[in-house]
Order: C-alpha cells, then structure tokens, then sequence
C-alpha cells in the first residue's frame, strides 16, 4: 500500500472528522420538502470536498423532472490514470432518513457529538460518513501522491433514502457518463465488530400506500358506531390477511420464482458469528422474534421476502378522546423482494390480492411509492478479490462475505443497466441504530473504512 497516502490519512484524520461534521449538521432529510434547501447545501458542501480533493468536473446535476422536484447529483471524475488503467465508480448518498423522534435522541440528531469512541448524529454512518471516506481516500490518495492509482468516477445521490428515481433516471439515460469497469458502494454493514465484511446481495422492495375510504366525512362515533363503517377497522382486516402470525405472505403467487441460495453460501452464513439471543435482546429488544420456521434469522432477513407497516397516519392522534369516526384511513405497507422477485409483478399480485379482501362499506386504492430490485453480486473477479485483501489487510482478519437485508436501488442498475461488476464494502456496525434515534459511526471504522478503500484502489490500480 502507498505509505503516503495511508499516513496522509491518519495525518489528517481529525481534520477529516471536523469535516465529516460540519456535514453531519446540514439536515439534508429528502423526504421532507421544507429541507429541500439543506439537501442543496449538502450536495454542495460534497462538491466542494470532491474539489479541495482534486477531483475534475466537479458539478451537480439536477434530475428534477416536468413532475417532479428532484434533489441533485453530485459527479466527480479524474482520468487521468490512463487508458490501461480500470475506471472505477464510487457511489454514496448524502441525503439522510428523518430524525423523529427526536425526544428518543440523547444529543440533537443534527449537532454531532462524539462519546465513547462513536460519532452520534443523523446520517453518521448511512451515507454520510461512509461517502465522506470516499472522499477522503480520494484526497489522502491525490495530496500523497499527485495522482489517483486509476481512473475514478464520483456519483453521489440526495434521494436514495426516497428510492432513488432522479439517479436510476440518469443511469438510464446518460449511462455512458458513468462508464466504469467497476463499482464500489459503502452503505452496508460489517457483520460483527472488527469482523472486515463485503456484503454479496441486497433486498430489493416496493413500498406502497393502501388508502381506505369509508363515510364520505367524518362522523361522531355515537351517532353513526354500529352502522357507518370504520376505515381503520376495514385497514387492519386487510393488513391482517397480508401475512399469517407464523410470517407467511398469503398473497397468490407471491413467493413464485424465487431463487434459493446455494448450498455453500447457506453453509457459509452458519459458520458466521452469530449469537441469536443476543441479537433479540440487545439488537431487537423484544420479548421474541417473528417471522417464518424452518429458516434462520440471516435467511428470514437476508434472502426471505416480507412484509411490514411503518406506519398508518389519518384519524385522531392528538393528545386526549376525540369520538370520530374517520372518513378516510391510509397505511404505509412495504415488500422486501429477494432474487428471484420483480417490483411490478409483485406489486400488480399484491394489488389484486387486497382487492379481492376489502371489507363491506368501504372503498381500498393501492399505490406505489417506489420500488426497487433485489441483486445478488458475483464474487469472482478481481474487483472482490482486491476489496477482500484491502479489508483484511486493515483489520488484520480474514473478511466474510454476507448479505444484506437493506436495499439500495441504484445498485441494482450499476449491475443490470452498467453491467459492471459491484463492491459493497461497508463498515457500519449492527448497532449504528440506522434510521433509528442515536444513529452513530464507530470513529475507528471511518479511519479503517478510509485505509481500506485506498487499498482497494491501490491493487486495483496494480492488476492484483
Ligand atoms: N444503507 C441502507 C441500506 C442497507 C442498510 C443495506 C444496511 C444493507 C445493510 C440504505 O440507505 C437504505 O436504508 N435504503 C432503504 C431503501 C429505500 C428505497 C428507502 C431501505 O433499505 O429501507
Ligand atoms: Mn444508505
Ligand atoms: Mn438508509
């Protein structure tokens, strides 16, 4: 490994955790469009850091499109390796989930603040902080050396936290501006603490409303309970037949297809560090874990499909009694797929599903948010090889290849529209509390995270 530039990196690396906060206090929230400016501020604040690394072209591009407010891309590139040498993508998004509740936070999710070894803030380590060591191997890499060890394209996204249309639109329509042989994505998780992890797969999803409508308005529960029907009620009954108490998804069709995974890679995930028990009691934190028998907690996360609701907005929340009976009731309801399942089919299934069971009384439209693919990654090429001996070298441990149950739309593209092979080399722990209160990036894995990814580019660069 180039001695300059990992020692550049440690050199600077509180430099580097100053930067990483001032991002980290941008609220760059994409579903929310009161932060549309902050989501700005943040792509131009990663501008800016892509050009003090000495990167090219630095420039946003907007995918607003006639319908929509899109937030922008970030692009970033040097060539200037030569034409021998492999151009490598390095993707990252800088937009972030929100914050709520913000009661459950023990420091104010958008002011950083460092304890025990952790930086705690909204986005510390999804994406914020894993993006910012892209860009921190690219500028340790640039200041050491004068140049990059290959070609390097920089694409970073403020929707993927809302599905990712404006990049996926992009990919689609202007690919050959991301021509790559290689893509390397930091998003995802290491399996255990000091356990150097690239994950191999990604859920994909659809994530729908289900809007019920009852009585034409609201109504007093006195005057109308027992003869105007209850949209709430009718939302439950449908929800309820979505799924079996044992985790199975009752709609016809819905599990057709799907790929299992191989014998070796089953194996594999058994020989994994995994403590059940302590995954309950101190990941989950509940009386006893769901979902489906006869497959472990890895397979029912990892290459199971599901189902969940996040929430169910309508009716009376405030403080207090309100006796109404609510015109209208919406759920919100997603579907992790796995290899195997497409967005569309699963959806047109799932749509005629709770059409065939909506309730007497009332009146159910299904619709689509978003949605993405679900990917498996081949491991044999020299793009993985050079990440497994990156990792390892760092943590001085043999890296583990996982999946991950999460989904990160665009990658799905880099695959199937790029056609180019994809590393998922993340360093997020378990316990980072990812789109939860508390969110934290264990400080150690960021500077590890940067070594890593200088290595990787390092023996990429060399043809190991
Ligand atoms: N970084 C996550 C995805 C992830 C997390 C993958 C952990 C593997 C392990 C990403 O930011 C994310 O949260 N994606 C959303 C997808 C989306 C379309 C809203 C998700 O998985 O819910
Ligand atoms: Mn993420
Ligand atoms: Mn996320």
């Amino acid at each position: 490994m180039s001695i300059a530039a990992t020692a550049f990196a440690t050199e600077h690396g509180q430099r580097f955790v100053d930067e990483l906060k001032a991002l980290l206090r941008i609220p760059s929230v994409s579903t929310a469009p009161e932060h549309a400016g902050d989501v700005r501020r943040a792509a131009e604040f990663v501008a800016d850091g892509l050009r003090a690394a000495g990167m090219e072209n630095v420039r946003l591009i907007e995918t607003t499109t006639p319908t929509r407010q899109g937030h922008p891309l970030v692009y970033a590139e040097w060539l200037k390796a030569g034409a021998d040498k492999p151009t490598v993508l390095l993707y990252g998004h800088y937009d972030v989930q929100p914050a709520e509740p913000l009661d459950e936070w023990k420091s104010p999710p958008f002011e950083p603040e460092e304890r025990n070894g952790n930086i705690y803030a909204r986005g510390a380590v999804d994406d914020k902080g894993q993006m910012w060591m892209h860009v921190k191997a690219l500028e340790s890499l640039m200041r050491a050396e004068g140049s990059l060890p290959v070609n390097v394209r920089v694409i970073v996204e403020g929707e993927e936290e809302v599905g990712g249309e404006g990049i996926a639109a992009f990919v689609r329509e202007h690919g050959e501006q991301l021509k790559a042989d290689a893509a390397l994505v930091s998003d995802t998780e290491m399996f255990a603490p000091e356990l150097p992890t690239l994950c191999v797969g990604l859920r994909g999803m659809i994530y729908t409303e289900l809007a019920v409508q009852g009585a034409a308005t609201d109504l007093h529960s006195g005057m109308y309970g027992g003869a105007a029907p209850n949209p709430f009620v009718a939302l439950a009954q449908i929800i309820a037949k979505l799924k079996t108490e044992d985790g199975i998804i009752q709609i016809p069709g819905f599990y057709d297809g799907i790929e299992e995974p191989t014998a070796d890679e089953l194996a594999a995930w058994r020989s994994l560090p995994f403590d059940e028990e302590a995954y309950r009691s101190h990941e989950v934190g509940s009386p006893a874990l769901t979902g489906e028998a006869g497959y472990s907690v890895l397979e029912r996360t990892w290459s199971r499909p599901t189902m969940d609701v996040h929430g169910m907005p309508g009716g009376f929340t405030g403080a207090g009694a309100k006796t109404v009976i609510p015109a209208r009731a919406l759920a919100k309801i997603s579907f992790r797929l796995v290899p195997g399942m497409k967005p569309e089919p699963t959806f047109a299934k799932y749509k005629a599903f709770v059409e065939s069971i909506v309730p007497k009384g009332v009146t159910a439209e299904v619709r689509m948010i978003h949605s993405g693919e679900p990917i498996v990654v081949s491991t044999d090429n020299a793009y993985v090889r050079a990440a497994t001996a990156a990792m390892a070298e760092v943590f001085g441990k043999q890296t583990v290849f996982v999946r991950g149950g999460g989904s990160i739309p665009i990658v799905g593209d880099f695959v199937r529209e790029l056609g180019i092979p994809t590393v998922l080399m993340g360093f997020g722990l378990p316990d980072d509390n990812l789109h939860a209160p508390n969110e934290k990036f264990h400080l150690a894995n960021f500077h590890r995270g940067i070594q890593s990814i200088i290595g990787f580019l390092e023996r990429v660069g060399a043809g190991a």
